[in-house]
């Protein structure tokens, strides 16, 4: 087993050493740069996260000014990149940071591991990237080169998995520098180890890999659950009128929470969203205003994590605006770019080309 340890570390870093990308946040050993680069790669991929890591680097090159942000503005900068609460939680760590620890970054992994929207995972890789702590990285790649190339098959988001893994992991940390060995890892899974198409012919691990050995690498890692997908119904209202538009903020809690979307009608299943849209029932709540429905879109299928929404637009221009319900706010249409939006809405809106001119600049 010391043997495959050592030789599967020695070729990783040898192949990392050749291979790796030139990523912005693999220049830099502050906690705090890498820590942003960290939660923009939670749930995102590389060629995605960089032009986002560099927008907040740029706007927010310290953690006293991103402290200094407002959560709309945060929300705002986000925007498109999905799974909010790493943005909100970002802030609240900044916040935390800033007023509670002086403004200085933790420097080690137990006290990393505290920070809100901090997983074992991300404070292994600040921890080392940082501050090359002995914290083995074990994410979505990391499980993947190691049960393709030990085969093991117990499931990578069991307790038992989690456990064999993180220990496996850290046995192979213990021969190269901690920092440059997680980032070789996670470089291999993510361009060599790839979830499909993994290049084994030109592998050079493959004669000792017990996946590719046995034919077994288009089933290795086992995953024991899938996640339960929820079906929502959305029927959103766009309504304007010459110069306004109505919005309403998300609440604190659920999908794009504290964001801002249109007022929102939601039904339990297609074939009431479906009478949503044939019986206008809400057109009522519009009172003492000439009320046009200008457009109706067809379905937009929209997959989030754990939800699939099936969502409808109605386009509605009235005499004057006036709002349905509380939470709703009255903003100039040429302001509706300065509120964070979920990416559903953004993509209907730029698809629209009768729309298309609340997103641009003027
Ligand atoms: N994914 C998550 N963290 C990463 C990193 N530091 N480099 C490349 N890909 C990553």
């Amino acid at each position: 087993m010391k043997n495959n340890l050592i030789k599967l570390s020695n070729t990783i870093n040898d192949w990392y050493t050749e291979n790796k990308r030139q990523l912005p946040w693999r220049e830099t050993t502050n906690p705090y740069i890498i820590w942003l680069s960290e939660i923009i790669l939670q749930q995102t991929r590389v060629d995605q996260g960089i032009s986002y890591f560099n927008k907040f680097r740029t706007k927010y090159p310290t953690i006293k000014r991103l402290a200094e942000a407002t959560e709309d503005e945060v929300l705002k900068d986000w925007e498109g990149l999905g799974y909010y609460s790493r943005a909100r939680n970002m802030l609240a760590t900044a916040k935390f940071i800033s007023s509670q620890l002086n403004g200085v970054f933790p420097d080690n992994y137990n006290d990393i591991l505290k920070l809100k929207g901090v997983g074992s995972y991300t404070a292994a890789a600040i921890s080392s990237f940082a501050f090359n702590e002995e914290r083995a990285v074990v994410d979505g790649n990391v499980y993947r080169v190691l049960s393709r190339f030990f085969g093991l098959s117990t499931p990578i988001d069991s307790t038992e998995g989690k456990k064999e893994f993180q220990k496996l992991a850290n046995n192979l940390i213990k021969f190269q520098e901690p920092s440059e060995h997680n980032q070789a890892m996670m470089e291999f899974g993510a361009i060599q180890c790839k979830p499909k198409n993994a290049e084994c012919e030109i592998c050079p691990l493959n004669h000792e890999c017990f996946a590719f050995q046995k034919s077994l690498v288009g089933n290795l890692p086992i995953k024991e659950k899938k996640a339960k997908q929820t079906k929502r119904y959305f029927t959103f209202l766009i309504c304007r009128d010459n110069e306004n538009i109505l919005i309403q903020k998300r609440p604190e809690s659920g999908i794009w929470a504290n964001m801002y979307e249109f007022p929102l009608l939601e039904s339990k299943s297609s074939e009431e969203q479906h009478k949503i849209i044939l019986e206008k029932e809400w057109l009522s709540s519009f009172t003492n205003t000439n009320t046009k429905v200008t457009h109706v879109s067809e379905t937009q299928k929209h997959l989030l994590s754990h939800q699939q929404l099936f969502a409808r637009f109605i386009e509605l221009e009235l005499g004057e605006l006036q709002k349905i319900e509380n939470n709703q706010l009255i903003i100039k249409q040429q302001e509706l770019k300065n509120y964070a939006l979920p990416k559903l809405l953004v993509n209907y809106i730029s698809e629209r080309e009768d729309l298309l001119y609340l997103l641009n600049d003027n």
